[in-house]
């Protein structure tokens, strides 16, 4: 059995280490070389590679390099029918709390108007709200979402998620689908992009649905760059609707050196980090997968095509 690396911009020395001591049996190699087309099974993918897949006639899985599958899934002249699964990780999901907690921390106790402040030598308190007076809205109850929902419990905010499908969670009031979009944004002071990009959730952070969030409320995006309309994200936020913005995806990655999210006051822009998939945690979660679909049994992370994640 063979695995393939392909996966763009990530140096794959630290993977052929991590993924050889969980799967000693496998032949490991690095696109483009791949050895016998026939003896490659799996893939592993990270960037536009889905379609090179087609010459493996006995490719068993396509396995993303993380939580995200519209890179593999936007090729529709993939292999059609190869099953697309990614990764539940839990090293991807510790780096994603870590992400949002600090972030919504930052907010909510408003240290980007210290930091201002600071630039100009100014000593003013601010009011300080509770947590349990701050509610945070989470876009995508799933994997992350959940993980999410669960430490900011842990702080005592005051929770709110939407999902696609109907859920019950403790201490968090549960919205699902379209008809309930606005009615959960009016109530989101912090709002949480956690989605997956699919054709549904293409541009979903838009002018209406800014507009919707209560006025001074902040967004953390941490989803996918194709969530948000840019330009109206700008609009809302020169307006002083949206108070500030953290953005760790883009429409165009790596973001453009004249981009005006870099050089806004109100934004804060990290380079698509929020959480690395880490080799440690990573190969023990690729072996269990390759384990599962060679002996026929249900694979966690595995795609549904008609929905799209
Ligand atoms: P997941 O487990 O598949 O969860 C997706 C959630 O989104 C589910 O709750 C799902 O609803 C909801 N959803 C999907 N389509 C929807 C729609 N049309 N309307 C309402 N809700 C919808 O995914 P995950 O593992 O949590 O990851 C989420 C995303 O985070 C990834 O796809 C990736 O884009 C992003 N991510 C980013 C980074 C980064 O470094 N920036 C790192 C990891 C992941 P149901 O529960 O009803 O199915
Ligand atoms: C990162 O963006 C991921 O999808 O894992």
């Amino acid at each position: 059995m063979s695995l393939i690396f392909a996966c763009q911009d990530v140096p794959p020395a630290p993977w052929i280490a991590a993924l050889g001591k969980a799967l000693p049996e496998a032949e490991i190699h690095v696109w483009p070389d791949h050895g016998k087309v026939e003896e490659v099974e799996f893939a592993l993918i990270w960037g536009p590679y889905a379609r090179e897949m087609k010459r493996f006639p006995n490719l068993k899985a396509m396995m993303s390099l993380g939580a995200g599958v519209d890179h593999i899934l936007e090729q529709v002249d993939r292999p059609m029918h190869v099953p697309v699964v990614r990764l539940i990780d839990p090293g991807l999901k510790t780096g994603m709390v870590e992400y949002v907690l600090y972030n919504v921390l930052r907010y909510h106790r408003r240290m980007p108007d210290f930091e201002q402040q600071q630039k100009k030598a100014l000593w003013i308190e601010r009011s300080q709200a509770t947590p349990s007076e701050r509610r945070i809205g989470i876009l995508g109850l799933g994997e992350i979402g959940l993980a999410c929902a669960e430490a900011l419990n842990r702080l005592g905010f005051d929770l709110i998620g939407w999902s696609r499908t109907k859920k019950e969670i403790l201490d968090v009031g549960c919205f699902y689908g379209d008809e309930t979009l606005k009615p959960f944004l009016s109530q989101s002071s912090i709002l949480i992009c956690l989605l997956p990009l699919t054709p549904e959730t293409e541009g979903i952070l838009n002018k209406a649905t800014l507009a919707a969030m209560p006025a001074g409320s902040y967004l953390i995006n941490v989803g996918r760059g194709g969530h948000l309309v840019e330009g109206d994200l700008l609009d809302a936020l020169n307006s002083g609707h949206i108070a500030a913005a953290t953005l760790d995806v883009f429409r165009e990655e790596p973001l453009p050196k004249d981009h005006p999210f870099w050089r806004h006051p109100n934004v804060t822009v990290t380079p698509h980090i929020a959480a690395l998939t880490l080799p440690q945690t990573a190969a023990p979660v690729i072996a269990d997968i390759i384990e599962r679909v060679r002996a026929g049994r249900k694979v966690p992370g595995m795609i549904d095509p008609a929905v799209g994640y």
